[in-house]
């Protein structure tokens, strides 16, 4: 993952107005070519950034960007989370390189645009540059849970401090991290039945946001992390949350 990216967590924000000049060519070219350069948390998982017009993307808030990315994935077991750690990825790299961006968890894409792909929408990213400020100036101006609300695990404040800052949809912040024998557990809140009709989704993307920021912080500290399933983390969920994935720290 690129340098720059861990420094960003801690002042991005979501982008909501735009300049309508667009990117140049040239730089659009840049960014699509860095879709390419992205990490996945689960390998052999397909997955497409399609850069469409707006007209091609129906967004019921006013979000009207220049520049928006459709993103598809094969449907496999994993694929939001997956795609969520990918995107955020491509979120922070655009904030880092003076770009802005919005995740678009209610936008939807014109139907020949799913039919042309093969695989499934999973969420559309806005950008361009920013009418106003592009950064925070202070980690005051986040909204986000304390870290005792996302974890009880004790001597890692350094990388969990990162997932704090993560976005999520709707700001929920619907994760739980937990630890075991050298292993992290990452969870998910598990929403009540209204709720799951919208957020069941996102809630996963979400998750898969947060592991990244996880996997930017690690490997600022010299660590990367490597994704196993962990009978003891999955029989062992707080309550109110399931159980997603395991990892755990190597040194580079
Ligand atoms: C999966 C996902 C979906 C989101 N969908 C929308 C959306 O449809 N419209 C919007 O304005 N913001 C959307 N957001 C942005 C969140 O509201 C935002 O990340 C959160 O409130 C935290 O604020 P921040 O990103 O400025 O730190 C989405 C964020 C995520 C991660």
């Amino acid at each position: 993952m690129d340098s720059g990216l861990y420094e960003t967590i801690f002042v991005r924000k979501s982008v909501r107005r735009y300049k309508s000049t667009p990117l140049s060519d040239g730089l659009l070219q840049d960014i699509v070519e860095h879709t390419r350069r992205l990490e996945p948390m689960l390998k052999g998982i397909k997955v497409e950034f399609k850069l469409v017009p707006g007209k091609m993307i129906k967004n019921l808030l006013p979000v009207k960007a220049p520049h928006y990315f459709a993103i598809f994935s094969e449907n496999k077991e994993g694929y939001l989370t997956n795609a969520g750690f990918l995107i955020q990825q491509l979120d922070l790299y655009l904030s880092a390189n003076g770009i802005g961006s919005c995740w678009l968890g209610i936008a939807k894409p014109a139907k020949v645009l799913e039919a042309a792909s093969g695989f499934k929408f999973v969420i559309a990213l806005a950008f361009g540059m920013p009418l106003h400020s592009l950064h925070r100036q202070s980690k005051l101006e986040f909204k986000r849970k304390p870290l005792e609300a996302i974890t009880n695990i004790q001597g890692m404040a350094d990388l969990l401090e990162a997932v704090r800052f993560a976005p999520s949809a709707s700001n929920s912040q619907p994760w739980y991290f937990t630890e075991s024998e050298g292993y992290i557990h990452a969870f998910c809140v598990r929403p009540g039945m209204i709720k799951a009709i919208f957020y069941a989704g996102l809630n996963k993307i979400d998750l898969g946001i947060a592991i990244c920021h996880f996997s930017i912080a690690a490997r600022h500290f010299g660590k990367i992390i490597e994704f196993s399933d962990n009978e003891k983390g999955r029989a062992n969920p707080p309550p109110g949350y399931y159980y997603n994935v395991s990892f755990k720290l190597r040194d580079v």
